[in-house]
């Protein structure tokens, strides 16, 4: 596609902002600010999509609320990767149905992922009827006229556009407040890994233009946010479908530059886009963290060429060493399949050998899930669950014992943490965390804000945590 027909013309969203008016007025005359409930589901991507609808809705006169029963509107933005995922929103919505029996003025939507899937959308309509909004990723800039048709003509309405996706600029954002904010830099995969849905649900790739990404990073910054995460499904492919010479070494190097921002980091990078060039940049990007997540997805060569990743296991671990050799103190996370169609226990051996010798601060380990019209669904050796689970849980094991290992190392150690707020399992406690992504809870201290930067001896350490005192 042409960049003039990816971009949303200003009278394509000019329209949009016609519809937004149209819905507050009409809860205007009804003389009542509405309430609306949206939950996410999956990957940081759809929470930043969530963060635009909430801007839209904002526009449209919403106020928010986490209680069901007080909800005028409650949309559930759904994820497709895993079928898990999409069997808990499916029992979520279903749960829904008794809400909306007691009050049928309530609305009830269902977006994203999943309802870009042409067979998930028509099962909603038939099977889910207590649905009236239904809209895919494609549709989302379109949500003003979607909600102009739901509340004031009381239309069912059913949005899924085909396409291989628009970027649009100037949809509202509306964050939760706090020093960290995601900034999507690129939409959509050109990967067709085999095994997933993404590329099918998300469209093709296609970058924001740099000035955008720019401003939206020195507006953050005005508003007090410290600490940015650029996201892309493969952001070291930034740039490519730019008719300009512009690549993501570059744009971290601006990033770099907005004052007030103080950490950078970037979710997520495809090995086989790990050029030369972006690995010899990382040292120059001053704010950025020593945290790198580079998922290998599988350490036999025979799966990885199978499952269309475009890199050896040779390769992923000569990457690791060349990142090693210019940031010696990043931590490292990767992604993991466990149960690939036709990976043997020889097969998952490699992997096993890959988390030994890379070791990884820790793992996003998953079971592989078959997924409809992918390439992989399709193949006939599918790994049977029971092996699936066990060589599962032996990756765990060896993993935790290095997540541990490596966190033990931090002992003593004095590290600068940014203050997240209230630890989430204590309250007397406070959290923060490492430019190395590490999460440090420390005890309660009523001069420190969110956002303040202190520094911490590490006096106790356990797989998934650190905990310290400030110094
Ligand atoms: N674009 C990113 C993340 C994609 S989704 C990347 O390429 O790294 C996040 C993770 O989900 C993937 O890295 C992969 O490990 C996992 N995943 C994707 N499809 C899956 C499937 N069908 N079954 C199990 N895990 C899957
Ligand atoms: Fe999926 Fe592969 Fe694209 Fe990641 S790079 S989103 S795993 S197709
Ligand atoms: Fe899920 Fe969609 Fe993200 S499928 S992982 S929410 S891009």
């Amino acid at each position: 596609m042409k960049r003039e027909e990816v971009l949303v013309t200003k009278e394509e969203l000019n329209i949009q902002n016609e519809y937004a008016k149209k819905v507050k007025e009409y809860y205007d005359t009804q003389g009542k600010t509405p309430k609306a409930l949206v939950e996410t589901f999956g990957c940081q991507q759809n929470e930043n999509d969530s963060e635009r609808i909430c801007g839209m809705l904002e526009t449209m006169g919403f106020g928010f609320t986490e209680n069901e029963d007080e909800a005028d509107f409650i949309l559930y933005n759904t994820c497709a990767v895993r079928e898990g995922a999409e069997m808990r929103v499916l029992g979520n919505i279903g749960a829904l149905k008794k809400i909306k029996e007691k009050r049928p003025e309530l609305i009830v939507g269902i977006c994203g992922c999943m309802m870009q899937q042409e067979s998930m959308s028509k099962r909603i309509k038939s099977k889910f009827k207590h649905v009236s909004v239904v809209f895919g990723t494609h549709s989302l800039y379109s949500f003003p006229e979607i909600m102009y048709k739901a509340v004031c003509e009381n239309e069912r309405v059913i949005s899924r556009i085909e396409s291989e996706g628009r970027l649009c600029e100037d949809i509202p954002v509306k964050r939760k407040p706090g020093p960290s904010a995601w900034v999507s830099i690129m939409y959509g995969c050109n990967n067709f890994c085999s095994y997933c849905i993404v590329p099918y649900v998300r469209g093709r790739e296609r970058s924001r233009d740099p000035e955008a990404v720019i401003a939206e990073i020195e507006s953050l910054a005005k508003e007090g946010v410290k600490e940015i995460t650029l996201l892309g499904q493969n952001v070291n492919s930034y740039g490519k479908d730019l008719e300009r010479d512009i690549d993501f070494a570059d744009l971290l190097l601006m990033a770099d530059k907005v004052e007030g921002i103080q950490r950078i980091r970037f979710v997520t990078s495809h090995p086989k886009d790990m050029t030369d060039k972006l690995i010899a940049t990382l040292p120059k990007v001053t704010k950025l963290c020593r945290q790198i997540h580079l998922p290998f997805q599988a350490g036999s060569n025979r799966i990885l060429k199978e499952m269309n990743r475009g890199y050896t296991k040779e390769r992923y671990l000569e990457l690791a060493e060349k990142i090693r050799a210019v940031m010696p103190d990043a931590s490292f996370t990767t992604d993991i399949i466990v149960g690939f169609p036709g990976e043997t226990y020889e097969d998952f051996l490699e992997t096993v050998d890959v988390i030994e010798k890379v070791r990884f601060d820790s793992v996003f380990s998953f079971i592989y899930s078959k997924r409809g019209g992918t390439p992989a669904a399709k193949m006939e050796n599918q790994v049977p669950e029971e092996i699936k689970h066990k060589h599962f849980d032996i990756l765990l094991d060896v993993q935790n014992r290095i997540s541990r290992e490596i966190n033990e190392t931090y002992s003593d150690r004095i590290e600068e943490i940014m203050v997240e707020g209230i630890s989430k399992n204590n309250p007397d406690a406070m959290c923060g965390r490492t430019d190395s992504g590490k999460i440090v809870n420390f005890p309660k201290d009523d001069t420190l804000s969110v956002g303040d930067f202190i520094k911490v001896k590490i006096t106790k350490i356990s797989t998934w945590s650190l905990a310290g005192e400030r110094v």
